[in-house]
């Protein structure tokens, strides 16, 4: 039986810092559909270690919050976007707190108490909000119990938005954005969520690659239906990789916070020499892409597994109180980071480019927002400052709400939609075909398309994936959908997203470092790379982010 169309006033599909937190603000004023493709915790958000980046301490300023987000960002970022997010760093860090967030928080001399603040890679100051150094999991449940107890929110689990559905696809005129198609895992029909806004909060496309830092779901599906809707996507190439992920074969690439290094961790060689200062005067506090091209440097020029980080110059007490869950975590695996140095490797942690909008979330197509790590809104440019990405969730959800709640007297409900097609597919009889590309894609990406690229590493795999992608579409075409058909299709896409972005970028700059291009080009003014879909094709660009970083 074929489930009626669900209606909503906005439908937000993505359950983590950006997508919850805009739900709890609309549903003062609307109803909101949330949709997660498995349980409502697991995204990014719930694995977050080091915290919220805000000006907070008195010795600190929005200023000098601003130049390290610039610095970080490689000439790339869009200063006025980095200023409007450092100026409500404060704002929504006490909207959290109100929530319920349990935040660490220090005595004053005065008898109160303040927030404690850590330092993280790049920040010149101690700005990091944390909880212990399980942040994101604090967040995620606070905002979950929130959105659980919210009668204007309907949580739908276990639900993976396939595409978007629009005007243009249904021959209705002007293009907008009218709802989605969405897998019901519990159930395996496709069912209809027609919304007068849909926003995606779909998080990043790390598991493009072999190691991440990841949790499963980051698939880039917000990028790709996006894309696929018609909205430009950029600053592709500019994948984050987090230099200290645990180094064990059961671990995952766990990730050991940036923290560890903020509080005095320093990087060593196996033979126990420390090397960050043969790359940069800040030592292991340098941003990331320059602290990981140094890892990977030093692990390709000795031929070793894993580098290693030493905080055992810390009491054992400090340590364990800062780090519990890092230091739990450790333990499982058979390490003692109070007595012994960690092997570390880099990993595929961030995805800085991602779907083109405003300061407001509004993307290319009529009705649509993008907001959290699945938008490029111009914050980070070419290398995301660490901390910074929780504070674009939290920021962009507040302006994007804002903004639905000025446009939604004046919106429409949508026409009725038409069902799913599923007349000429059948089940399919090849589930090999899917976890055999998954494996390729990944390990190609890696190989080719990782921390150090050439133009012909990235040729090899623009083929690869142009063959990949004939190959799912054909699938996609002749089966039944399933939650892996629909991660594969995207981050197959994605993939390909990113390596064309890197092949149109002709220097090295940020997270985008290559060996046929090795310097930055400084004589032009930087640009950004912006992909545009055929549905321009013809017409004039958008205004914003036509060209350059404005
Ligand atoms: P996520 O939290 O990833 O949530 C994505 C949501 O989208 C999920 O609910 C998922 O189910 C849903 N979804 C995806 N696709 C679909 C679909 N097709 N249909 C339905 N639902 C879908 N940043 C910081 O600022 N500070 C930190 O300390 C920090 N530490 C980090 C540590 C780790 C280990 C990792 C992995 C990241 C860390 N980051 C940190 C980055 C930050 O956590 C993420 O960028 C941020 O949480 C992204 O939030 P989000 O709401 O955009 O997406
Ligand atoms: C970390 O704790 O090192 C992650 C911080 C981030 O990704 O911003």
């Amino acid at each position: 039986m074929v489930a009626s169309p669900v209606f909503t006033d906005v439908l937000v599909i993505g359950g983590g810092a950006a997508g919850l937190s805009l739900a709890l603000r609309i549903a003062d004023f609307a109803h909101v559909t949330v949709l997660t493709k498995g349980p409502l915790f697991e995204g990014s958000t719930y694995y977050a270690q080091g915290g919220v980046s805000a000006v907070l301490d008195a010795r600190d300023s929005i200023e000098s919050h601003l130049q390290d987000t610039l610095i970080a960002g490689a000439g790339l970022c869009h200063a006025d976007v980095v200023r409007f997010t450092v100026e409500h760093g404060r704002a929504v860090i006490e909207w959290l707190a109100a929530q319920g967030t349990p935040f660490t928080r220090e005595s004053t001399p005065e008898g109160g108490a303040e927030y404690h603040l850590h330092r993280e890679g790049g920040h010149s100051h101690r700005r990091i909000v944390h909880a212990a150094d399980a942040t994101g999991q604090a967040i995620q449940t606070t905002l979950e119990q929130r959105a659980r107890q919210h009668p204007n929110i309907a949580l739908n689990e276990q639900h993976s938005a396939i595409d978007l559905i629009t005007s243009r696809k249904l021959g209705l005129g002007d293009n907008r954005c009218l709802g989605a198609y969405v897998l019901n895992r519990h159930t395996g029909q496709v069912e209809v969520f027609a919304a007068r806004f849909v926003v995606l909060a779909t998080g990043g496309a790390n598991r493009v690659y072999l190691y991440t830092s990841n949790p499963d779901g980051s698939t880039g599906d917000g990028i790709a239906m996006a894309w696929r809707a018609g909205c430009r996507i950029a600053n592709m190439e500019f994948i984050q990789f987090h230099p200290t992920c645990l180094y064990h074969p059961q671990a995952k690439s766990f990730l050991i916070s940036e923290a560890v290094r903020g509080e005095g961790g320093i990087l060593l060689l196996p033979d126990g020499t420390r090397f960050m200062q043969n790359f940069d005067s800040r030592l292991e506090l340098a941003p990331r892409d320059i602290v990981a091209r140094a890892i990977d440097h030093e692990m390709k020029r000795l031929g070793a597994e894993c580098v290693y980080l030493d905080i055992t110059h810390k009491p054992a007490e400090f340590i364990r109180s800062h780090f519990p869950n890092i230091d739990a975590k450790c333990r499982e695996y058979g390490f003692d980071l109070t007595k012994e140095p960690l092997p570390v490797v880099p990993a595929a942690h961030y995805t800085c480019g991602g779907v083109l909008t405003d300061l407001a979330g509004c993307t290319d197509l009529e009705g649509l927002y993008a907001i959290g790590e699945t938008a490029c809104t111009g914050l980070h440019g070419a290398n995301r400052m660490a901390s910074n990405s929780l504070l674009e969730c939290l920021v962009f959800a507040s302006a994007a709400s804002e903004d639905i709640r000025v446009r939604l007297p004046n919106t429409p409900n949508p026409p009725p939609l038409p069902e799913w097609d599923e007349s000429r597919v059948t089940d399919s009889d090849e589930e090999i075909v899917v976890t055999h590309n998954w494996e390729e894609l990944r390990r190609f990406m890696w190989d080719y398309v990782g921390i150090v690229r050439t133009d012909k590493r990235l040729q090899r795999a623009r083929h690869r994936t142009e063959l990949l992608l004939r190959e799912i579409d054909e699938y996609y075409g002749n089966f039944r959908i399933s939650s892996d058909l629909i991660e594969l299709r995207n981050l197959a896409l994605v993939a390909d997203l990113i390596i064309r972005s890197a092949l149109e970028r002709k220097e090295s700059r940020g997270l985008h470092y290559t060996l046929d291009y090795p310097e930055t080009m400084d004589d032009v003014p930087p640009r950004d790379t912006v992909l545009v879909p055929e549905n321009f094709a013809g017409k004039e660009l958008p205004p914003r982010w036509s060209l350059g970083s404005g």
